[in-house]
């Protein structure tokens, strides 16, 4: 094994002699182009003398040699295409001069090194983040910050997020952890700072006379969530001001802040919100692919199948279209499991004739779809189910009807939640007029490069993909008819936002009872596939 060893990394220091990688990234991914693009918008959106400050995410461990599968920080990969963890990437709002040389931002990198590329990969190192990633200047991470001549304090404004979730400590983090201490140490990062009190500061100080009172009632709702806040001196006395005029004098008691921790997330929201038409070519494919495994799945799927079997079916499909990851945890879930909204063990056997909620999505080249049906393991829906189903779908269609630009997500949140109320009620589930948990969750977000993916939330735009997901889950015991007991439906379609409509790209998986039911009633090319017994 040793002599083995030996052979294997004379054979590898040859290999670097001879040629240097090349970049292992995907072809028909986004180009480094795109990427720079982004960080120009971000540049547009950043504030006079701002630096915006992006460490990528660590290594996390799954048990003792082995980690999770890495996945950049998503706001990371958007700017830059890199896939390394160790990086940190500071983008300054004008060109400035950095040691003798204009820049307009910095990357820091791994180093590559032969020993950790032979056991996990290739790097692309300083040389690969210029020929490969198109930028322009590349350090070593051991250079971080003052040692490549950047002080962060000659900066109006220090963009960053919240660091204040503790990176797991081990050598692979090491460098990250070090930068972390630096950029701490640099901009007198304070022990308490945390996003909620960040974004409360930030609204108190954007409020005025007209506003301030609208602010307090916010905070109030905030406060049962986030009971610390009120901890604050300062946010407590802006909300016992009893007049505006002395919340105004709070207002102006919140130090200046260089340091600001929640303005980046609103900026990457602006820009990652309205999807670009190179963006949406790779969410149409992580979509069309998952609608596909939906599809075989209604093929595939049996009495006295496994929840794990079918979740196999989606993935594998996903693999064989090349897709590299999955966007979330599968979600397979028979009968009564159904109601389990993000159901992720998936270990259900023998699937009997009674409902399977299959929420899955593909990640492809760094996008992800959500897409979820609903189907009968038997091929036929009871009639119970079908007047579930049926409030359900009529519900995603009014949400489909009036996603154009200008819809508001809480009307169509709103169209929907009404479908689903009266129908709950005229079947007698509810009373009329009865709050009920049996549509517990919102109807829509975002997807891209995260599932939730961020957003403004306030209206749709033209390029938006979002989620319609209405469901109705009535769990085993719950307070009406056991008829209804363990049918819980989910049906999730991304919708892509027109100049004057939308296009469903999940439309290609059968929605309706009846389309369902017929592609149920087509043969899977699985069942020739017979695999030898195993005790
Ligand atoms: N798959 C998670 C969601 O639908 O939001
Ligand atoms: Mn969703
Ligand atoms: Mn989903």
């Amino acid at each position: 094994m040793i002599y083995m060893k030996k052979i294997l990394w004379t054979l590898l220091l040859l290999a670097f002699s001879l040629s240097a990688f090349s970049q292992s990234y995907f072809e028909d991914g986004l180009t480094s182009e795109w990427h720079r693009g982004r960080r120009d918008e971000l540049r547009k959106l950043m504030p006079a003398n701002s630096v915006a400050v992006f460490f990528n995410n660590p290594v996390k461990n799954r048990t003792n040699d082995v980690d999770y599968i890495y996945h950049p920080n998503t706001d990371f990969f958007y700017l830059t295409g890199f896939r390394e963890p160790n990086a940190v990437l500071i983008v300054f709002s004008e060109e400035r001069q950095i040691n003798g040389e204009m820049s307009e931002e910095l990357i820091f990198v791994q180093n590559r090194d032969a020993r950790a590329e032979m056991w996990n990969g290739k790097r692309l190192g300083v040389e690969g983040m210029m020929s490969e990633l198109g930028f322009e200047d590349a350090l070593l991470n051991s250079e971080f910050a003052a040692k490549s001549g950047i002080n962060l304090q000659d900066f109006d404004k220090i963009l960053t997020f919240s660091l204040s979730e503790a990176i797991e400590e081990s050598s692979t983090n090491l460098p990250l952890i070090q930068m972390v201490d630096e950029f701490k140490n640099a901009t007198a990062y304070p022990d308490k700072l945390n996003e909620v009190s960040a974004q409360v500061y930030k609204m108190i100080e954007s409020s005025d006379l007209e506003t301030s009172d609208r602010v307090v009632q916010m905070l109030k709702r905030y406060s049962s969530q986030y009971p610390d806040m009120m901890q604050d001196p300062l946010v407590s006395s802006f909300m016992n001001a009893d007049s505006p005029e002395k919340r105004m004098m709070v207002k102006e008691e919140i130090p200046e802040q260089k340091l600001d921790i929640s303005s980046l997330g609103d900026m990457m929201g602006i820009l990652r919100e309205v999807k670009t038409a190179e963006e949406i070519v790779m969410l149409k494919k992580a979509v069309r692919i998952s609608a596909v495994g939906q599809v075989e799945v209604m093929k595939a799927a049996k009495v006295g199948m496994t929840e794990r079997e079918i979740q196999g079916v989606h993935e594998f499909i996903y693999k064989r279209y090349g897709a590299e990851e999955l966007g979330y945890p599968s979600i397979v879930g028979g009968g009564n499991n159904g109601c389990i909204l993000h159901y992720i063990e998936n270990d259900k056997r023998d699937l009997t004739d009674r409902l399977l909620l299959m929420d899955l999505g593909a990640e492809w080249r760094g996008y992800t779809a959500d897409v979820t049906r609903t189907i009968p393991i038997s091929g036929e829906f009871n009639a119970e189910e079908k007047a579930i189903y049926e409030l359900v779908y009529q519900a995603q269609e009014a949400g489909i009807a009036l996603s154009k630009p200008g819809t508001t997500f809480q009307d169509i949140d709103a169209a929907g939640r009404k479908i689903i109320d009266d129908g709950l009620a005229k079947l007698g589930i509810i009373k009329k007029g009865e709050g009920h948990m049996y549509f517990p969750h919102g109807t829509s977000h975002h997807i891209g490069l995260d599932v939730h993916d961020r957003g403004t939330y306030d209206v749709l735009k033209e390029g938006v993909v979002f989620t319609i997901e209405p469901g109705i889950y009535i769990p085993e015991g719950s307070d009406c008819d056991p008829k209804w007991w363990g049918i819980a439906v989910r049906i999730e379609d991304d919708i892509l936002v027109t100049k004057d409509g939308n296009i469903n790209l999940s439309g290609d998986a059968p929605r309706t009872i009846a389309a369902i039911e017929e592609m149920m009633r087509h043969p899977s090319v699985l069942e020739e596939w017979v695999l030898p017994e195993i005790d």
